[in-house]
This record gives C-alpha cells, structure tokens and sequence, in this order.
C-alpha cells in the first residue's frame, strides 16, 4: 500500500498567477452560466471546521461527531506523533475550483433576489438546494462581527481583490489547501505526523466552500489575532498519505469555554492554542 496514493497525494501551496482562464472549469463555452452542480452534501455533517464563531453554538452531541476530530494544538504536530483525524472525501473536486469571473460575477450574490437565482438554475423553492442556497447567501451577507473582515467571494481575481484588501495591494497571495484522499481512506482513522513546516504566522484568512451552484467562499480575517499556519505530513493507518493544512489560533482567551475544540481537548480558553485540520474544500489564504 502506499505508493499507488503518493501520486494522487499532492500539497497545494500556489502562489497565484491570474491568467486568463486560470480556474479551471469543466462547463459549458457559451457565456451564460449554466453550472447547476451543487457540491456535495459535506457527509452530512455541520462543519466543525469554522474554528470561530461558526462552532460556538455546537451542542455535546458534537463531541461524538466523527467530523469534530479535526482539532488539535501544535505539540500534538511533533514528529512520530499519532492521533484521529476526520478528512472527508471529495467525490468530485472540480465542484471547489472557482469559474472564470466573467461567468459568475455577472450573477447576482444576493438573498433579495434569490427567486430569480432559482430559475436561473432551475431549482425549485422547496428543493435542499434552494435551501442550500438560501443559507450560503445569508452566510455572505452576514455583518461581519467587531474586529472581523468577511465577504464572499466567486472567483480566483476577487479572492485576490479580497486578500490584497488586507495584506496590502502589492502584496502576493498564496493559497494553502489540503491534499486530497482516496476513496478507500476511511474518513476517521489514525493519521502519524511524517513532517511539520510552518508556512506563515500572522496575518491570514481562512475561507470555508459553501453550497452553492458555482464554488463560493466565505472568507473572513480577524484583526490583530495571532496565528500560524502549518502544512503537516501525514501517514495514514491504511498507507494513506495526506498533506494537510493546519491552522492555528493562538489566543484563545477571548474564545468561550464552550467551544468544542476546548471540550475535544480538555483545555480552556487562554490556556493554549487551537488549531484545525483543513478539509481539502476549504483553504488558508496568506501573503
Ligand atoms: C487510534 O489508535 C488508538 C491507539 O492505538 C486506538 O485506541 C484507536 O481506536 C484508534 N482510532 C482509530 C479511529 O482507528
């Protein structure tokens, strides 16, 4: 085992270049938007990957959600290291990759007219996927909270729009995301840390995949916090080997005792850094 995965095992670390075309997309030549993939149900699962205020309302019962065993601290990172990690699998990527802006920025992002949107793609008021994309619009046009910068954004240029808003206009965006598993990779299981590198500590913004017709993100930066981000290799129990995002949040003493990366650690707040495993639909953006 092993090898036959090594190729498909790739670390996403893309200083981005904006060339016409870039984001690669499998649809139609015509101009008009006619992409009506919703991407796929994230197992089910409310994501725990939100690290900020997206988990805060998460009940116990999400301490036995497979998919809240994301969390970590950075000495759990060290070499040799063994522990659980939750990585779903990805049955059709190409739905994360963003489209050209030209197809989607000439579609409104906008719950108010979200009627139209739903002919546009053809989905029916009652469907999930109108309810899908109901709550991704009202994700995008949430105020964002004191001392936060969000939005969405629809394509690779306005990713980079958004970034170079924080990090400064000349700066050079890079994209850190999480490699892809196989299909065969049980979703949980014992991962073993083979490397640790620390990519940036500072300034960065994390941008989670949201359903929706066309990829979609939410990006949001909080001001002055203190973070690092680390890309970690990882040996699975089945050979599988995944390079993984690792984000973490330094202080914490402002977060809730409630959070479930305390309860999962047992820590509380202040008392350590928290920091996630990325699924490989979302991505750390950073200068
Ligand atoms: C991971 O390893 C520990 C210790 O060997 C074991 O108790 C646990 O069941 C394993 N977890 C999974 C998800 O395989």
């Amino acid at each position: 085992m092993g090898n036959e995965f090594v190729c498909c095992s790739f670390l996403l670390l893309l200083f981005v270049s904006l060339s016409p075309g870039n984001a690669a997309a499998s649809h139609t030549e015509d101009d008009s938007v006619v992409v009506l993939q919703l991407p796929e149900q994230k197992d089910g699962h409310s994501s725990p990957h939100m690290g900020m205020g997206m988990s805060f309302g998460m009940v116990e019962d999400d301490l036995m959600n497979p998919a809240a065993k994301v969390f970590a601290t950075i000495k759990d990172i060290e070499v040799g290291k063994t522990m659980p990690i939750y990585f779903p699998y990805i049955h059709d990527p190409t739905t994360f990759q963003f489209l050209p802006k030209h197809k989607t920025h000439q579609i409104p992002l906008s719950s108010e007219q979200l009627p139209e949107l739903l002919r546009l793609f053809s989905f029916s008021p009652d469907s999930h996927q109108a309810l899908a994309m109901e709550q991704t619009l009202k994700i995008c046009e949430m105020e964002a909270p004191k001392g936060e910068v969000q939005g969405c954004v629809t394509s690779l240029e306005s990713l980079v729009d958004f970034a170079q808003d924080i990090f400064g206009p000349d700066s050079q965006v890079g994209i850190v995301r999480s490699s892809l598993t196989s299909k065969s990779t049980p979703l949980l299981q014992n991962y073993t840390v083979v490397e640790s590198k620390e990519i940036s500590t500072g300034k960065l913004i994390a941008c989670h995949n949201e359903p929706y017709p066309y990829a979609v993100y939410y990006c949001h930066f909080q001001l002055g916090s203190v973070n690092k981000v680390f890309m970690v290799s990882l040996r699975g129990d089945n050979g599988e080997k995944v390079d993984s995002a690792f984000l973490c949040h330094m202080d914490t003493s402002t977060w809730s005792a409630g959070h479930i990366g305390f309860r999962l650690l047992g820590l509380k707040p202040g008392e350590s850094e928290i920091c996630h495993f990325f699924p490989a639909y979302d991505m750390v953006v950073v200068p």
